[in-house]
């Protein structure tokens, strides 16, 4: 038999809890999940519609390691008009989902040891990402009072050494749905210029924002072009999470470096994603607009309702498509109380801490959930924290 063969590196991955929680939901029938973080909507109909031409035309084979040069002429075009952002092809990679572009972004900047800033709780990639890496994570704790935005306050606080060497920072935020306001984004680029660091600025969200919020790309704020890697995806703004599709645009070396990373991990994203893609940025895009209205409907609906259930008490994102309510007033920890919702309530959320130590006694529900469904779900969770409550 084969020696033990499995690296350490993979030893220390965080055990998901979320896998084991949606795949009780997926094969239960009388369970709700409101735990994915994926759109419930399919791709729209003209991007379907592009990918099967691409493939009649036969885009199967590999692209340059950076991405396709339409591709490119597309995002600069995109950059400039929606986020405020001047750069040239020289400065855009196009990667297998923002995913990839993290990793590749981390792999640039990175040595073995050195810090990486993290919001905590933040998206779930971004530690162990640092951690396969061998880098350091350093956890940026956020807090409900603070509406989960990060404050200089906080950053002074963690341990900034010389071998602290990147931020990361998620606007809109997956699980709190915090939309940065321009006032704290001026703050961290202070921070950031104090302190010499690259900004990974995750903006995988920045089409669903809501009410008076606006999303502002950090990479647009005065004089930081140096500093920050903008990373977008296709994932959420045009629902096409299995294209695998996204890119980073920041500081030419870095970009070199990644492009040159590329070559050994991925080689270049997907072809066809590609072409699709710079379709979706060039087509109509009403259909964004019309996902985000139906998630604002079932952003203004669960908020509401959760808060009206004893117990519950939900800031109101104005981002993403999740609610991250404060369920400490029912004596539980985070996952405890998610899984009592599972037996109990029969629907699945995400325990605050699949984000970070800093989630303890928060629950995340997706709102990327048809309307009705959504319903059902709170009715059972109020008819059961109801006997909880008594
Ligand atoms: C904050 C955040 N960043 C990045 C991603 C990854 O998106 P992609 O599909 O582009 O890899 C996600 C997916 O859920 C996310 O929530």
């Amino acid at each position: 038999m084969l020696r033990d063969i499995i690296a350490e590196r993979y030893d220390e991955l965080p055990v998901s809890t979320i896998g084991k929680l949606l795949k009780v939901a997926a094969e239960s029938k009388d369970v709700i999940s409101l735990g994915p973080g994926e759109p419930d909507f399919d791709s729209p109909p003209h991007i379907i519609r592009a990918a099967k031409k691409y493939l009649d035309k036969r885009f199967t084979h590999y692209s340059p390691p950076g991405g396709r040069h339409e591709l490119k002429e597309a995002i600069i075009k995109k950059l400039k008009k929606d986020n405020g952002i001047s750069v040239g092809p020289e400065n855009i990679i196009a990667t297998t989902g923002s995913t990839e572009a993290i990793l590749l972004a981390l792999m640039s900047t990175i040595d073995p040891g050195e810090g990486v800033l993290i919001p905590d709780p933040g998206f779930l990639s971004y530690k162990p990402t640092v951690e396969v890496l061998n880098g350091m994570p350093i956890p940026i704790p956020l807090y409900e009072k603070d509406n989960f935005e990060i404050t200089t306050e906080k950053m002074e606080e963690v341990i900034i050494t010389e071998k602290t060497r990147v931020l990361i920072i998620n606007t809109p935020s997956n699980p709190t749905g915090t939309v940065f306001s321009r006032k704290t984004l001026e703050e961290i680029a202070d921070f950031v210029r104090q302190h010499d660091l690259l900004v990974i600025s995750d903006e995988a969200y920045e089409k669903l924002v809501y009410d008076d919020a606006k999303h502002i790309s950090m990479g647009s704020l005065n004089g930081m072009g140096d500093y920050v890697m903008t990373l977008q995806s296709f994932s959420k703004t045009y629902a096409m999470p299995g294209f695998r599709i996204g890119y980073a645009a920041g500081p030419e070396k870095i970009i070199k470096a990644m492009t040159k990373l590329h070559i050994f991990t991925s080689l270049c994203a997907p072809t066809i994603s590609q072409a699709t893609a710079m379709e979706a940025l060039k087509g109509e895009q009403k259909c964004v607009e019309n996902m985000r209205k139906e998630y604002d409907r079932r952003r203004k609906m669960i908020i509401k309702r959760l808060n009206g259930i004893p117990g519950f008490i939900c800031t109101n994102p104005k981002g993403a498509f999740y609610a991250f309510p404060n369920v400490k007033s029912f004596g539980m920890k985070s996952l405890e109380f998610a899984e009592w919702l599972l037996k109990n309530a029969k629907v699945a959320t995400v325990p605050g801490t699949e984000f970070g130590k800093f989630g303890e006694g928060y629950i995340r529900l997706s709102y990327a959930t048809e309307y009705g469904l959504i319903e059902k779900a709170l009715d059972k969770i109020e008819r059961a924290v109801v006997k909880l409550k008594k």
